[in-house]
């Protein structure tokens, strides 16, 4: 059985990689970080308490990208064959605000996870999570050949986290590849991201919630793609002979006002009777057109997304208005449940997690 460390579990892509694993037989690890609320809620349905007689499917310890203790000791434990650095602040915007911290966790923090994969000597297959925002100011559509211009000091960390990855590769001879995913959402995206920002206010605006929806740029272009299709071209791209830089993403972009378009649409509301422009979300350099040439993830995976733009946009509708108890027009959850059965029945594997 192969045992899988997953830094970021809690977050979007984390709780999907999780299932996914767990649905292949994986022993799943995560870290999480120290919060004095609970900073669970994507995974606690797949949490099982072994107190309870329950076998645990998946340990969790505590640690944080800063810590290099914590990264070293939650190695040494697990031993794991496989480790995907998902980790990280995440957020564009808040990076401006934050941009040591950003620097810090997302750009030093994988380098602290590569050294100490080296440190200990341990032998994993590494996954590090890069992102389309490298690209930044470079011309659509973009590719594994297109020069880098990171546009915020998000990006700039990024920059860093995918250099030294390849650098540990080389240098090295660790097994290191980075996934450069374009935009990828589901409703269990961040509420402060645009799109479950959108799809949220849309269904608080339907329930009388709210009068308002308050957004920055309205103009810049992004290539969205539906998550759980991206967590598993991360397996994929680990479980491939050679380590690899790929880039995934769907091949088509839309505008952040399409989004409000299709989602307002949905339940038959003019996204312009509600939306506001407020200028605190405008960022100081923006990045305006994402779009992903993806040739190379076919060729070398055999993978194409399935879930495009319209799709998305009401598999996410869909789950904000039944989270306030509103009714569904569409099929979002048909197309989840019809597309996703597999993997999402992970319930029915046994995956003892007991050392
Ligand atoms: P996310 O929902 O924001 O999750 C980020 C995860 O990192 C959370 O589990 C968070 O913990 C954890 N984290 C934050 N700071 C940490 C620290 N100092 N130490 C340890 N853990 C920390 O992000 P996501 O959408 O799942 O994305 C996963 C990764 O892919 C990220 O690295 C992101 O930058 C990258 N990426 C995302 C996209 C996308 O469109 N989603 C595209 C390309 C690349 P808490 O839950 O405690 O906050
Ligand atoms: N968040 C947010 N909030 N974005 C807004 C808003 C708003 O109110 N109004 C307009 N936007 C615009 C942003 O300016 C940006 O052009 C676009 O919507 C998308 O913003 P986000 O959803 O915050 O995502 P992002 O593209 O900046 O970054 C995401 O994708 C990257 C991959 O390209 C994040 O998930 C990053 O972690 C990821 O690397």
């Amino acid at each position: 059985m192969k045992k899988a460390l997953i830094t970021g579990i809690s977050g979007q892509d984390g709780s999907y990689l999780t299932e996914l694993l767990l649905s292949k037989g994986y022993q799943v690890h995560g870290m999480i970080r120290r919060s004095s609320t609970f900073n669970t809620g994507r995974i606690d349905h797949i949490y099982r308490d072994p107190h309870n007689g329950d076998k645990a499917r998946m340990r969790l310890y505590y640690g944080d990208l800063t810590s290099t203790d914590s990264l070293q000791n939650v190695i040494s434990e697990v031993e794991p064959d496989e480790i995907y650095n998902l980790a990280a602040q995440s957020h564009v915007r808040v990076s401006f605000d934050m941009p040591e911290y950003t620097g810090d966790v997302t750009g030093l923090g994988t380098l602290r996870l590569l050294e100490a994969i080296r440190r200990t000597g341990a032998k994993v297959r590494f996954y590090q999570a890069s992102t389309s925002e490298l690209f930044g100011s470079a011309s659509p559509p973009q590719s594994e050949a297109t020069p880098f211009e990171p546009q915020s000091p998000y990006a700039a960390a990024k920059a860093y986290a995918h250099w030294v990855t390849q650098n540990y590769r080389e240098g090295y001879g660790v097994f290191a590849s980075s996934g450069i995913l374009f935009n990828h959402e589901s409703p269990r995206r961040g509420e402060t991201f645009v799109t479950r920002k959108i799809t949220r206010a849309v269904a608080a605006i339907l329930a009388g919630k709210q009068e308002h929806l308050y957004m920055g740029n309205l103009d810049s272009k992004r290539d969205w793609g539906y998550a759980p299709e991206y967590v598993e071209v991360m397996w994929r791209l680990l479980q491939h002979d050679e380590p690899m830089d790929l880039v995934i993403g769907t091949g088509e972009s839309h505008t952040v006002r399409e989004f409000l378009e299709e989602a307002f649409g949905y339940v038959n509301l003019d996204y312009q009777d509600y939306v506001r422009i407020d200028p605190q979300y405008f960022r100081p350099t923006e990045v305006d057109f994402l779009l992903a040439d993806a040739r190379k993830a076919k060729d070398v995976l055999g993978w194409e997304p399935r879930i495009r733009f319209k799709d998305l946009a009401r598999i996410m509708m869909d789950a904000d208005l039944e989270l306030l108890g509103l009714e569904a027009p569409g099929d979002g959850k048909c197309l989840l449940a019809e597309r996703f059965d597999g993997w999402h029945r992970w319930e029915d594997q046994i995956v003892s997690m007991d050392k």
